[in-house]
C-alpha cells in the first residue's frame, strides 16, 4: 500500500482528490492548515486517512508530511486574487516559499512524482485563444505570478535534482463543497446560491465574459493521470468549451426555475475577458479529456447546494 500526501486536502479540490484515492486503496496523507479549507469536506473520510494539520510555512512540517511518500499532490496555497494583492509578500510566503518546503522535502524523502495545482491565470488576458501551454505567461496579479514561480521551480527540480514533476493549469473548477460566501468565489457557486434562494444574481460588464468550467471529478481525474505518468512540464486542465457568463446564469435560472433577471454592474478592474484551454498537450500528453458534461456537472453541484445527496 503506498502511501500519498495531498497538500491542501481539505480544501474544496483537496477533498475530491483524497476521497477518490483512497477508494484506489492510497493510504492518504492530508497536510492542511485550515485556513479555507475544513474538516466538513473530508467527512466521508476522516477515519481512514492520517490528517496533519500544519502550515506550508514551516519547513518542518512538510518534511514530516513527505516522509515515506511516492507520490505528493501539492494544492495547498492562498487561492484567494485579492488577498495576494493586498499582502503579496504575506500570500508569496505560503504559494511561493511554502511551495519551495514542500519541493525540498519531496526531493529528501525520494518522492516519485510531485503534482502541482497550479492556475489559467498565468496566462493573463491574453486574446489568443484557445489558451496554449506555449504562449508566454501575462501574470497580472500577485497570485499568477506566484504560480508561474512555482511551475518554474518544479521543472528547476526536475532538472537539477531529478525529482519528477508536473505542473496542472485548472480553468475554472466547480462542484460540490466549493464555498459560494465571498464574492471572489467561483461564480457558478454564487450563481446557484443565489437562484436557490430565488435572488437575483449581479453579473459585472455586460455579462458576455467566457470561462472554461471544469467539473471538480475531471480534475481529480487529471491529477490521478498526471501522477501515473512520467510526461514533464504544463498542462492545462480545462474542456475547451467556452461559456459566456450571461448564458451560465440562464442555465441556472432553467435548472433551479428561478425567474430573477441579472443586475448588471460595473465591470470588475483586472477581470479578464475570455478564456478557455487549449486541450490538446493533456490529451496526447496525460491521455486526459474531460468527460463531465458541463449540464450534468451543474445537475450534481445543483443537487449538492439543495443538500439531497453526496453530489460528487
Ligand atoms: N478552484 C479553482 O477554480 C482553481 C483554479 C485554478 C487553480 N486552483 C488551485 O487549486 C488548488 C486548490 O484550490 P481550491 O479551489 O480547492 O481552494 P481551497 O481554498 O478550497 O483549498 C486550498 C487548501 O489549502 C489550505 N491551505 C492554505 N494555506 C495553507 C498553508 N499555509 N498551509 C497548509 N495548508 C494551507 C487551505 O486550508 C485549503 O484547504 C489551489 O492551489 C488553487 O490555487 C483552483
Amino acid at each position: 500500500m503506498e502511501t500519498v500526501l495531498v497538500t491542501g486536502g481539505a480544501g474544496f479540490i483537496g477533498s475530491h482528490l483524497v476521497e477518490r484515492l483512497v477508494a484506489e486503496g492510497f493510504v492518504v496523507r492530508v497536510l492542511d492548515d485550515l485556513s479555507s479549507g475544513c474538516m466538513a469536506n473530508l467527512a466521508a473520510v476522516r477515519d481512514r486517512i492520517e490528517f496533519q494539520k500544519g502550515d506550508l510555512r514551516d519547513p518542518a512540517v512538510s518534511r514530516k508530511a513527505a516522509a515515506g511518500c511516492t507520490w505528493v499532490f501539492h494544492l495547498a496555497a492562498v487561492v484567494s486574487v485579492p488577498q495576494t494583492i493586498g499582502d503579496p509578500a504575506g500570500s508569496a510566503a505560503v504559494n511561493e516559499t511554502g511551495s519551495l518546503h514542500v519541493l525540498e522535502a519531496a526531493r529528501e524523502a525520494g518522492v516519485r512524482r510531485l503534482v502541482f495545482a497550479s492556475s489559467s491565470a498565468v496566462y493573463g488576458d491574453d486574446p489568443r485563444l484557445p489558451l496554449r501551454e506555449d504562449l508566454p505567461p501575462r501574470p497580472r496579479s500577485p497570485y499568477a505570478v506566484q504560480k508561474l514561480a512555482v511551475e518554474h521551480y518544479l521543472a528547476v527540480y526536475d532538472e537539477l535534482f531529478g525529482l519528477s514533476t508536473a505542473s496542472l493549469r485548472f480553468f475554472n473548477v466547480f462542484g460540490p463543497r466549493q464555498d459560494p460566501s465571498s464574492p471572489y468565489s467561483g461564480v457558478i457557486s454564487i450563481f446557484l446560491r443565489r437562484a436557490l434562494e430565488d435572488q437575483a444574481p449581479v453579473i459585472y460588464g455586460d455579462g458576455l465574459q467566457t470561462r472554461d468550467f471544469i467539473y471538480v471529478a475531471d480534475v481529480v481525474e487529471a491529477l490521478l493521470l498526471a501522477a501515473r505518468s512520467s510526461a514533464a512540464g504544463v498542462f492545462n486542465v480545462g474542456t475547451g468549451r467556452e461559456v459566456e457568463i450571461v448564458s451560465l446564469w440562464r442555465q441556472i435560472a432553467a435548472l433551479t426555475g428561478c425567474k430573477r433577471l441579472p443586475h448588471h454592474a460595473a465591470p470588475r478592474p483586472g477581470d479578464i475577458r475570455r478564456s478557455v484551454a487549449a486541450v490538446g498537450e493533456a490529451s496526447s500528453r496525460l491521455g486526459f479529456s474531460a468527460r463531465v458534461g458541463f449540464e450534468e456537472g451543474l445537475a450534481r453541484t445543483l443537487a449538492w447546494y439543495r443538500g439531497s445527496g453526496s453530489g460528487a
